[in-house]
């Protein structure tokens, strides 16, 4: 059993300055906990902070009582516990704050950890698997500090989603890698109030895609170039036994570093094939492609005017049923109006989905494996196959944490 406790702390995020920050049994951000198939899992819940919060596991597919979404809010010293049974097969998750209208400021202040479920199918892959050996998770945040380098949420925020002009990793400043001339796992979360990002390395190099939000692709995909909006997850194996630098650079889209990558001497064990083997065999069968589109989602607007169906969240309204393990096809749409529009995030809460299409077409890459969050352009609208295995009140909301606390969230009941 475990124990995760909301917190305040203080990090010293720049030398010898104390910033303000809140943290999961840590002074800022999270640890990362180990869960693995079919494990029984008791969480006991502290709320050691001065305001309410709820703890929410993205991803988790968990009852409704369990899920912390903004139903399951604990009030400052108080305390709850809950327990399930891991059903889902080895993957990356996370979790973070939900209070309404407070996740945004939550998770910017330092709320989130992770989550990685493992399980015995996966133990046999030959892909690196030693946690901070050959396996690292990289949370990716951008912030904005004040001249005093305290976490500037007040002044930054926007309607829009919160961005900051430091980018941390791990909550770290100015982030660095050192490891041997090897092949490495790197587990990204974008951990974003709202920005997105597009990575790649400053050698050209390709790499493996192996993961996306809710576990392992059917087969590892190569590329050159990898995008990741907020809160979702992607897995990528990274080959540096043939580097010939020193250091590379893992940068993003308008071509900073964001994470220097410092190579020490080739170990004697190059492992330089690529993986091949199949890693998952999801599929989605013809019967539920023929399905008829049962729900209908319309993300709109921008600002405080953001709506799901023309409506904001209401605690008391049930937007939508469906039955436990029942799959349902919903059509999820980002509506194009006569301004420009943004794109939004789409997530929902204790189901892992499956996309069956996007704008007619087929999904490749992160969206061809298990999701919890998908991205969609102004315009753009996708099919995806949904269940819920467990019964409850579930969010659906856009994941730009500045849209959810405006009311972009609806809920459906599963029973
Ligand atoms: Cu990651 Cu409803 O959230
Ligand atoms: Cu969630
Ligand atoms: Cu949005």
């Amino acid at each position: 059993s475990y124990t995760v406790r909301a917190q305040q702390g203080t990090a010293e995020i720049f030398d010898g300055i104390k910033t303000k920050t809140y943290g999961y049994n840590e002074d800022f951000l999270g640890p990362v906990i180990r869960v693995e198939k079919g494990m029984n899992v008791t969480i006991h819940l502290v709320n050691d902070l001065k305001e309410d919060t709820t703890f929410h596991w993205h991803g988790l597919e968990v009852s409704g009582n369990e899920d912390g979404g903004p139903h399951n809010v604990l009030k400052p010293g108080e305390s709850d516990t809950i327990n399930f049974t891991v059903k889902q097969d080895a993957s990356t998750l996370w979790f973070h704050p939900h209070p309404m209208h407070k996740t945004g400021e939550q998770v910017f202040k330092g709320l989130a950890g992770l989550l990685y479920i493992d399980d015995k199918n996966s133990e046999r892959f030959d892909i690196p698997k030693t946690y901070g050996d050959d396996d690292y998770p990289l949370i990716l945040q951008d912030k904005t500090f004040t001249a005093d380098k305290q976490l500037d949420y007040d002044k930054t925020m926007n309607e829009d989603g919160t961005t900051g002009d430091t980018l941390l990793i791990n909550g770290v400043v100015d982030p660095k890698l050192t490891v041997d001339r090897k092949k490495i796992r790197l587990r990204i979360l974008n951990g974003s109030n709202m920005r997105s990002y597009t990575l790649h390395f400053d050698n050209g190099m390709a790499f493996q895609q192996i993961a996306s939000d809710g576990g392992f692709l059917n087969k590892p995909i190569t590329t050159e170039e990898i995008e990741i909006a907020p809160a979702e997850r992607v897995e990528i194996i990274v080959d540096l036994t043939a580097v010939k630098r020193d250091v590379i650079n893992l940068v993003h889209q308008d071509a900073t570093t964001i994470l220097p990558i410092h190579l020490k001497e080739s170990i004697d064990n190059p492992q330089k094939a690529k993986i091949t083997e199949p890693l998952n065999n999801l599929e989605i069968s013809s019967q539920v492609k023929r399905k008829k589109v049962t729900k209908t989602i319309k993300l709109a607007g921008m600002g405080k005017s953001v709506t799901i169906n023309n409506e904001k969240y209401d605690p008391n309204r049930i937007d939508f049923t469906q039955k436990q393990n029942e799959v349902q096809v919903w059509e999820v749409e980002n509506v194009k109006d006569a301004m420009e529009g943004m794109n939004h995030p789409f997530h929902i809460h204790g189901t892992q989905f499956q996309v069956i299409s996007i704008d007619g077409k087929e999904p490749v890459g992160s969206l061809s494996g298990l999701k919890d969050t998908i991205s969609l352009k102004p315009g753009q609208k996708a099919k995806i196959a949904v269940k819920f295995p467990e019964k409850g009140i579930y969010m659906f909301h856009c994941h730009i944490l500045e849209h959810e606390d405006n009311g972009m969230m609806g809920q459906i009941k599963v029973d």
